[in-house]
């Protein structure tokens, strides 16, 4: 509790929009999570990023938050300050997109398909924002991010902006250093992909049929977090956890779901213990049967017990 010095609460207060105690869950794809001690939304990279120097100058914590499609946030919420990004802007240059951290990967594939731009057809199935995709790599239907990413943006509290290739950014399956390396703690600004001129409209068809077909296989309208397991390597999370016969497991409000596996649904009211004793049953059923190790991919965030 150190950073709760009068002159760094002073500082968040001072800032424009700054919310105290503020409520996190409706802002979680999960539905599930205790408040933020200090909250805000930007929308200006000026701002973001005087806002990131300040905390670590500071030594406040700060989590950024884009559509909090992948994290479970502690029912006793998160210590400092919680950042969400709300940028939303894109360029379309030639066949290349650069596009704001805050934009929704669903919203950016029907950009592209409406700019006659292909290759990203498989962002419709992705929850999340740019930002977040970059962070971990994101990926649907085989294809990952890295597959189309030209460049991105970023900026690192204390160090200023910075440019990063692919390279720079060490992708693995549903990783980055941005998640596991060297940069973490930075921001991703803005991300550059690179498409191929082509059908838009074969492409919004071929999204749609992939849009019903995950409707069918995922429990897509529910309150959840997507995949809760990483796939281990040459089998699937989901086929293991139902396997193990755990599908309709259930923690209070929190229940495996009957149609897919790899997926844990809030059903109303469910909390983030709930849920933590969820994944570690899962974990250990299918350590006990199958001695495999499944890693979670939803991020645990927050002041856990
Ligand atoms: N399977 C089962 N039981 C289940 C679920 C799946 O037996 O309950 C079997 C399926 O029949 C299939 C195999 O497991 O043979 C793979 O399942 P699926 O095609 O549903 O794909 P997945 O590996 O479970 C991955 C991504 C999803 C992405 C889908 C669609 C991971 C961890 N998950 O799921 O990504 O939507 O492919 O391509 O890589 C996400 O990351 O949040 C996410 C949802």
């Amino acid at each position: 509790m150190s950073w709760r010095s009068a002159s760094n609460v002073a500082w968040l207060r001072g800032l424009s929009g700054i919310r105290e105690k503020e409520p996190l869950a409706t802002r979680t794809s999960f539905g599930i999570g205790g408040p933020a001690d200090f909250f805000v939304e930007l929308a200006r990279n000026e701002s973001i990023e005087k806002v990131l120097d300040g905390c670590q100058e500071r030594e406040i914590p700060c989590l950024l938050l884009g559509a909090g499609t992948h994290l479970l946030i502690a029912d006793a919420g998160i210590e400092g300050l919680v950042v969400r990004i709300v940028t939303r802007e894109h360029h379309i240059e030639g066949t290349r997109i650069r596009a704001a951290a805050g934009l929704k990967m669903m919203r950016l594939a029907r950009i592209a398909a409406d700019a006659d731009l292909i290759g990203f057809e498989f962002a419709i199935g992705v929850p999340g924002t740019v930002g977040g995709a970059v962070y971990q790599n994101a990926g649907c239907w085989g294809k990952e991010l890295r597959e189309v990413l030209l460049e991105a943006c970023g900026y690192v509290p204390g160090k200023g902006k910075q440019k990063w290739t692919p390279s720079d950014l060490k992708f693995g399956y549903r990783t980055s250093a941005l998640r596991d390396g060297a940069l973490k703690g930075a921001l991703v600004v803005d991300a550059t992909i690179q498409l191929t001129r082509g059908d838009g409209g074969a492409a919004k068809t071929l999204m749609a049929k992939l849009t019903s077909e995950r409707n069918e296989t995922q429990p897509i309208k529910t309150k959840n977090c997507g995949s809760v397991f990483k796939n281990p390597k040459g089998d699937s999370a989901g086929r293991l956890v139902q396997a193990a016969g755990l599908k309709g497991t259930r923690e209070g409000a929190a229940v495996i779901s009957n149609l897919h596996g790899n997926f844990i649904v809030n059903e109303g009211g469910a909390t983030a213990a709930d849920v933590a004793r969820l994944i570690e049953r899962a974990r250990a059923e299918v350590r006990r049967r199958f001695n495999v190790e499944l890693e979670p991919e939803v991020e645990q965030v927050g002041r856990w017990p």
